[in-house]
């Protein structure tokens, strides 16, 4: 199978996706989601920002690798009685069932920027975006000193490299990067705004209970702690991370967790 659609459908992304409902929210209040704008939502998970977009009235639909996300987004959806809501498998990089100039606004929060081939996924997203509609992406930043980046940069000393030619996920929140992906699909280097963000984990438990929700349920960590466990390393990769999760707590209570997480909004006007 497709490694990147294998790595997301690994564990269950939900769980740690309950723990992003209110930043996801605030964020689509952020981007300016309004009734009757057609919205893509890529890599859109179970409909974290999805949802809030259908909810002010637009038609939305979500496009996800990874086939369990699509199939939990859509139960949320019906369970809402959201029928300006629907998701379908599909890969970022090659959005071969979509037709060129669909969208007004094309979202993808923490999504695309997990597919392979960056260059045609900002080619894909440019395409099937409408002429004076907007793309707006939300990406970790390789070395921010908040919780996402330092999950991975610790997690990679536990993990074999990657493969020759992998192109890290991370350099989507750098911004030359950036504008070279966007500006190579078409799009003037004025037309691209980059500013950093801050989206906040919040989950009813303690910051060590949080972390094991990410060693049990979310893809690249539990690859992580396999990676580890084969080294008998498990035990200090778990250390190193709870660590850094009761540091970056700011509840000020050992029960529940709030860690803001610093990110790359980009928009650009197509
Ligand atoms: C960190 S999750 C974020 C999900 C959601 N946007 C959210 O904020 O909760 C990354 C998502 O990107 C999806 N994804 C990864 N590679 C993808 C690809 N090539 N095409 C579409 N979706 C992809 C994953 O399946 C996963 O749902």
């Amino acid at each position: 199978m497709n490694p990147n659609q294998a790595l997301w459908e690994k564990g269950d992304f939900t769980r740690i996706a309950e723990s992003m409902r209110t930043s996801g929210d605030e964020l689509v209040e952020r981007i300016g989601v309004t009734e009757g704008l057609d919205v893509l939502d890529l890599g859109c998970g179970d409909g974290t920002t999805a949802l809030p977009e259908a909810r002010r009235g637009a038609n939305v639909l979500g496009v996800d690798i990874a086939r369990n996300l699509v199939e939990a987004g859509n139960k949320r959806a019906a369970d809402e009685g959201l029928t300006n809501l629907r998701f379908q498998q599909g890969d970022a990089s090659d959005l071969t069932d979509l037709a060129d100039d669909q969208f007004d606004l094309v979202v993808s929060i923490f999504g695309a920027m997990f597919a392979p081939r960056p260059f045609d996924v900002a080619k894909e997203m440019m395409r099937v975006t409408r002429p004076g509609g907007r793309i707006v992406m939300g990406n970790w930043i390789p070395g921010d000193p908040t919780l996402v980046a330092q999950i991975l940069r610790i997690s990679s000393a536990y993990s074999p490299p990657p493969p020759e030619g992998f192109v890290s996920p991370m350099t989507w929140g750098v911004v030359d990067d950036v504008v070279a992906r966007f500006t190579a699909a078409g799009i003037s280097e004025e037309n691209i705004r980059c500013e950093p963000d801050t989206f906040v984990f919040e989950a009813p438990v303690s910051p060590t209970e949080y972390l094991t929700w990410f060693r049990d349920y979310y893809g690249p960590t539990m690859n992580a702690f396999e990676a580890a466990e084969t080294n008998g390393r498990a035990d200090e990769l778990f250390a190193e991370l709870d660590a850094l999760f009761n540091a970056q707590n700011t509840t000020g209570d050992a029960n529940t967790t709030a860690i803001p997480a610093t990110f790359l909004c980009i928009e650009v006007n197509v």
